[in-house]
């Protein structure tokens, strides 16, 4: 018998539901989905972010309902990011015991920290004038050493907080083994390092601009990855495994599938992709006009991530996504 039509037709597995759903390669879970949750110093009320329908620039009363929520959800985690009321040239209130992203974790933690994994993100640029995930040299460019010590400062001070998983997200050479360091030093050897790997310097990050109150002008070409590159993702990635990452990410996601999958066939540890607010933006808006269908669309982006190898997705549709998995 030759393996030809009319004996083969694959329409076979997809002719009803039930044989699609035995059939199916790729399953999401929520346990895998991972919340990133803004939360603002000074602020009564939480702000909408225009950009991102739908997410909001939380109070740290509201974000305290939004973990409970996402605990709820049956979440994997949430990732922090902290918008401060002060930026200043060096990001002061990224290292200050009680800055806004060290009093979000406390709250955070003691609220679900049991029921979900707690993580923050590990940059700068929330925090700096100039808008830049470090320091900068006299001549005004990103001086990747002097940052180093910053991130020490501030992996030693999220872990004080009680976070479980720190977040480097800033690109700089040399970041991941800096921040091992000072973990260990500060007595904080089971705190873990989900590394941002293979981060692209991407349009996809406009929207996350207005949400953390960014005031960077100019780009970050001389830190992030360059689009046209694959390879040097991996050498990214060989360097964070050799600095102890324990998680590895990329980002963003949609548009570096191929990226997800060379890196998710190379590493031994678990790979994570970041759906960014560029991505969320973009099926909010398309859905807002009529023109897609914005449930199926969420879960067919999200199923195309895992299928190219992400374990874990950081997505703002985390806790959405999860309610429609279970109506599934
Ligand atoms: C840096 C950081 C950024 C994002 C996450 N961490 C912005 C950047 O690198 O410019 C973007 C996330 C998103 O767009 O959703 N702290």
């Amino acid at each position: 018998m030759s393996a030809e039509f009319p004996y083969v037709r694959p329409r076979r597995l997809r002719q009803s539901p039930a044989m699609r759903r035995l059939v199916a390669e790729t399953r999401l879970h929520p346990a895998e989905l991972i919340l990133p949750l803004f939360v603002r110093e000074g602020v009564s009320e939480p702000v909408p972010v225009s950009s991102m329908p739908g997410v909001v620039q939380h109070t740290r009363d509201t974000l305290r309902k939004a973990v409970v929520e996402a605990a709820e959800a049956g979440l994997g985690g949430v990732m922090l990011f902290g918008v401060p009321a002060v930026q200043d040239a060096t990001g002061s209130e990224g290292t200050n015991p009680d800055g806004i992203l060290q009093r979000a974790i406390r709250d955070v933690v003691s609220e679900v920290g049991d029921s979900l994994v707690v993580m923050s993100d590990l940059c700068l640029d929330e925090y700096t004038d100039h808008g830049h995930c470090g320091v900068l040299a006299a001549d005004g460019s990103v001086d990747n050493d002097a940052t180093l010590e910053r991130y020490a400062e501030m992996a030693r001070v999220q872990a004080d907080a009680g976070v479980h998983l720190v977040g480097p997200s800033g690109m700089m050479d040399g970041q991941i083994a800096v921040v091992r360091r000072a973990l260990d030093e500060s007595g904080h050897q089971d705190t873990g390092i989900l590394a941002y790997t293979a981060k692209y310097a991407s349009a996809f990050y406009g929207p996350f601009r207005e949400a953390v109150g960014s005031s960077l002008k100019g780009d970050r070409k001389s830190y992030q990855q360059d689009p046209a590159n694959a390879r040097e993702a991996l050498r990214e990635l060989e360097q964070d495994l050799a600095e102890g990452a324990d998680l590895v990410m990329v980002k963003p996601a949609m548009a570096y599938l191929d990226i997800l999958r060379q890196v998710a066939d190379a590493s031994p540890v678990p790979v994570s992709a970041y759906q960014v607010s560029g991505e969320y933006a973009m099926v909010e808006a398309a859905a807002a006009n009529g023109w897609i269908d914005r449930e199926r669309m969420i879960i067919e982006t999200l199923t195309s991530l895992r299928r190219a190898g992400a374990e874990q997705i950081l997505t703002y549709w985390a806790v959405e996504a999860a309610g429609m998995l279970e109506q599934r």
